[in-house]
């Protein structure tokens, strides 16, 4: 093999500078959580020249997803308040990320776990639960709502199984009032010890809510607070527009968390599955980054607040999972024909993106403003 000489000449160019930082060396499983890097887009728009748009990678955690932190912090404050004693069970309803986080967390810390999954989970994440050695129960879907989710059913199978099962613990993630304590100490420190100034503005997922919230939670306790920037799914509840069926999964909710509150969002996006999608494709052949469906439409929504700046911003966008569970759907030709969606060029796109509009201002974040003015 021909080393290139001139590449490596100067060795000091080629630094890594992670070096200089202490690793983690832990004695368990949960404390090896969270602190995942941010990586700056630079290939997927023209806006990237002019913006700095940070994805926080979330894909980085243990497991794949940022579900290892409300799952971590969960057991933790179960364990703690005496609802999850050795010897128990963990019983929940999740459809990939939180499921698997929890299979990973219990096996580890010798719970059994059960996992209520429903007729549509994508192959992955089941054999991914089993290979944890979670327990499955599937829900049938007869049991699907109108617009045909499956959440509620999920949930009222999860509680009743939870009823009956003696030493088990119900984490319910969408109901959960601690959910968002995982992210106001996780996520919120780690963006807030990041950088020096907060970000211009964050851009956030929601499902349950729990992320939304911990981040919202954390810099309201701050002078200066970022721009929330929270991204749906079209076809869900959670921002209040109209309700039908999509194939996200991770993103969404056929109702509004308790978590949610709208008056603390500076922007709201819903995005459509075929943008999402498309987006992910762009984002694993132009920067490298082979990630989940919610990942595009939160890119997607990004891009579009990015486009109304008049002046540049640094933005982070919070990418919540890896792609590979997802090879098998989002990511395979066969299963976007069958489902009569298609990966748009680059160009349209971007096109799309620029007629992607807000559906909700928030009139508030005046300590933003505040701030900004002082
Ligand atoms: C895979 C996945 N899970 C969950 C969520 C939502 O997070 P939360 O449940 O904290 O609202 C997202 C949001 O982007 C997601 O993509």
């Amino acid at each position: 093999m021909i080393l290139n000489t001139a590449l490596y000449s100067n060795t000091s160019d080629i630094t890594d500078k992670r070096f200089s930082y202490s690793p983690m060396v832990v004695n368990e499983l949960d404390q090896a959580i969270g602190f995942t890097p941010f990586v700056r887009l630079n290939r997927i728009s023209r806006l990237c020249q002019k913006h700095d748009l940070y994805l926080k990678m979330e894909s980085c955690c243990l497991t794949g997803s940022i579900k290892d932190k409300n799952a971590a912090y969960l057991i933790q404050l179960a364990e703690k308040q005496g609802d999850l004693k050795p010897g128990g069970t963990i019983i929940e309803s999740s459809s990939g990320n939180f499921g698997i986080a929890l299979a990973a967390l219990g096996a580890a810390k010798g719970y059994k776990v059960v996992i209520v999954i429903d007729a549509k989970t994508p192959p992955p994440i089941k054999k991914m639960l089993l290979a944890y050695g979670a327990q499955l129960e599937s829900v049938p879907l007869e049991l699907a709502d109108a617009e045909g989710s499956m959440q509620k059913a999920r949930m009222n199978h999860a509680k009743r199984l939870a009823m009956k099962t003696p030493g088990a613990f119900y984490p319910c993630q969408h109901l959960n009032k601690n959910n968002p304590g995982a992210h106001e100490l996780y996520t919120a420190q780690e963006i807030h010890a990041a950088f020096q100034q907060p970000p211009d503005a964050i851009v956030v997922g929601i499902s349950t809510a729990g992320q939304i919230a911990g981040i919202i939670n954390h810099y309201r306790k701050q002078p200066c607070s970022p721009k929330i920037i929270a991204v749906d799914v079209a076809g869900s509840a959670v921002l209040g527009q109209p309700r039908h069926p999509y194939k996200m999964t991770g993103l969404g909710l056929s109702f509004v968390p308790p978590s949610f509150q709208s008056k603390w969002i500076h922007q709201g996006f819903n995005v459509s599955d075929q943008m999402a999608f498309s987006m992910c494709h762009h984002l694993a052949k132009q920067e490298g980054m082979l990630l989940g469906g919610s990942t595009g439409a939160i890119v997607s929504a990004g891009l579009a607040y990015a486009n109304t700046l008049t002046h540049p911003e640094r933005i982070v966008l919070v990418n919540p999972d890896r792609g590979d569970r997802y090879l098998e759907t989002l990511y395979d030709e066969q299963w976007l024909q069958d489902n009569a969606l298609e990966v748009w060029s680059h160009t349209r796109l971007l096109e799309s993106i620029n007629h992607l509009h807000p559906i909700r201002h928030s009139q508030t974040n005046s300590k933003r403003k505040q701030h900004a003015n002082s």
